[in-house]
């Protein structure tokens, strides 16, 4: 009976020591060294670093009873043993020294001094601790290059960014004028195991974007506000417009009809047409450059007049419609009703409106008569 119990006591006792045992190495592995019985403490930080810049690798200890602290490389050789550095590589400087903290500078970092880091702290049970220290190389400028220089309004353009030789990857994002769009990207490892992204965006090319820089944006750790941008350069059909300058108001006969013609494209154009649709131009009409003057109008006259525009893109017109009315020496046919329909209703376009309706007339006649119909071939 004793030595049953003897047995299971030891058994058990063996037992209570394995698990401690499991449970520091299990710390001691997963790097948190937290185990809540130990009075002391090593805690050691990852750290991220730039390529050629100085790393600062820190070795914390709460509540130290005098152990002594080292420093390991990931080959496991000692940069630091307490203020003491048997490595030769002088670009591990000491930076503080005390019970608590062992602190040690590497200056001047390569990606080959990537890797674990171990603080050590000569305590009963020995404790560690690890820093993994990851180098972050920058990426070179952003290259951005567009499948064409001028694109037409309508047609789909590509546009690719390429991000070189950064660790980790770098990712990309697009913006174009102030909105964000998105594109596709593929990211490839190099020979020396570094990352390069490109990213091609497409999208289809409104006459809005000509002039709108279209911006690629790299984020990655090491970089701050990376980006390139390119200008949109957009070929559109040119937009016409007309504009009466003769006369101001109802057209009568005897007096004289002035267009102008404005047209505005990409590339602009260079020459504007008049013709009267279904007919020809009246033979005493003059046209100079963009202008249309007809002088002594009559009734015959009536028609749409049309101001063509043309650029390597196509064809725009707008059109203008004249009625000409009775010359004023006419009498006027008086009439009580017009009064009261002229401002609610459109009014009768074939009947001569009285003088007293005129005014009120007039605001609708000229949105009617004036408002050139803007077309597209
Ligand atoms: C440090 O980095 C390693 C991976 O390199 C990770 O497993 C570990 O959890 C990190 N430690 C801390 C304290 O963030
Ligand atoms: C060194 O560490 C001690 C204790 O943590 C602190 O009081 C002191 O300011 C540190 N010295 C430097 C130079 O950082
Ligand atoms: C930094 O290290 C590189 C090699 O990794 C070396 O070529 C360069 O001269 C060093 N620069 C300084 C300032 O020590
Ligand atoms: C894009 O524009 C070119 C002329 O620059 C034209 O030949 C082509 O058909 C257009 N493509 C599309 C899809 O509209
Ligand atoms: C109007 O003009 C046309 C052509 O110029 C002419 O043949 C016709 O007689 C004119 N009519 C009036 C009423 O003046
Ligand atoms: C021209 O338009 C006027 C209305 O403004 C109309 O009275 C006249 O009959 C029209 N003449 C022709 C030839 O269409």
């Amino acid at each position: 009976m004793k030595q049953v119990s003897n047995m299971a006591n030891t058994s058990n006792g063996s037992l209570a020591t394995l698990l401690i045992l499991f449970t520091i190495s299990a710390a001691i592995h997963t790097g948190a060294a937290q185990f809540p019985v130990q009075s002391q403490n090593l805690i050691a930080d990852n750290i991220s670093v730039v390529e050629g810049e100085t790393a600062i690798i820190s070795c914390r200890v709460k509540n130290n009873d005098d152990s002594v602290i080292q420093l390991l490389n990931p080959n496991r050789q000692t940069i630091y043993f307490r203020d003491v550095r048997p490595l030769k590589d002088a670009r591990f400087q000491l930076v503080n020294f005390s019970d608590n903290e062992l602190r040690v500078s590497l200056s001047n970092v390569s990606l080959s001094d990537e890797g674990r880091y171990v603080c050590q702290l000569y305590s009963d049970p020995p404790q560690e601790a690890y820093a993994d220290i990851t180098v972050l190389i920058p990426p070179g400028n952003p290259i951005i290059e567009s499948r064409e220089d001028i694109v037409r309004e309508g047609n789909e353009t590509e546009i690719t960014c390429t991000s070189m030789g950064s660790k980790p990857a770098a990712k990309i994002r697009w913006m174009k004028g102030n909105k964000e769009l998105l594109g596709k990207s593929k990211v490839e490892t190099t020979y020396d195991r570094m990352f390069t992204v490109t990213s091609w965006l497409r999208f289809t090319v409104m006459r809005e974007d000509d002039g709108v820089p279209v911006v690629c944006i790299v984020d990655h750790p090491a970089v701050k506000d990376f980006q390139t941008q390119k200008y949109l350069e957009v070929q559109y059909k040119p937009e016409v417009t007309i504009k009466v300058e003769l006369p101001q108001g109802l057209i009568r006969e005897g007096e004289s009809l002035e267009l102008t013609c404005q047209a505005k494209g990409k590339p602009q154009p260079h020459q504007v047409n008049w013709v009267k649709v279904d007919d020809d131009v009246p033979s005493h009409a003059v046209i100079s450059g963009s202008d249309l003057y007809i002088g002594n109008l009559n009734k015959s006259y009536n028609g749409t007049y049309r101001c063509v525009a043309s650029n390597s893109v196509g064809e725009t017109y707008a059109d203008y419609i004249l009625y000409v009315r009775d010359a004023l020496t006419t009498t006027p046919k008086p009439t009580t009703t017009t009064t009261t329909t002229a401002t609610t209703s459109p009014p009768d376009i074939t009947q001569d409106a009285a003088p007293s309706t005129e005014a009120a007339a007039h605001g609708w006649y000229l949105s009617l008569l004036l408002l050139p119909a803007q077309h597209a071939s």
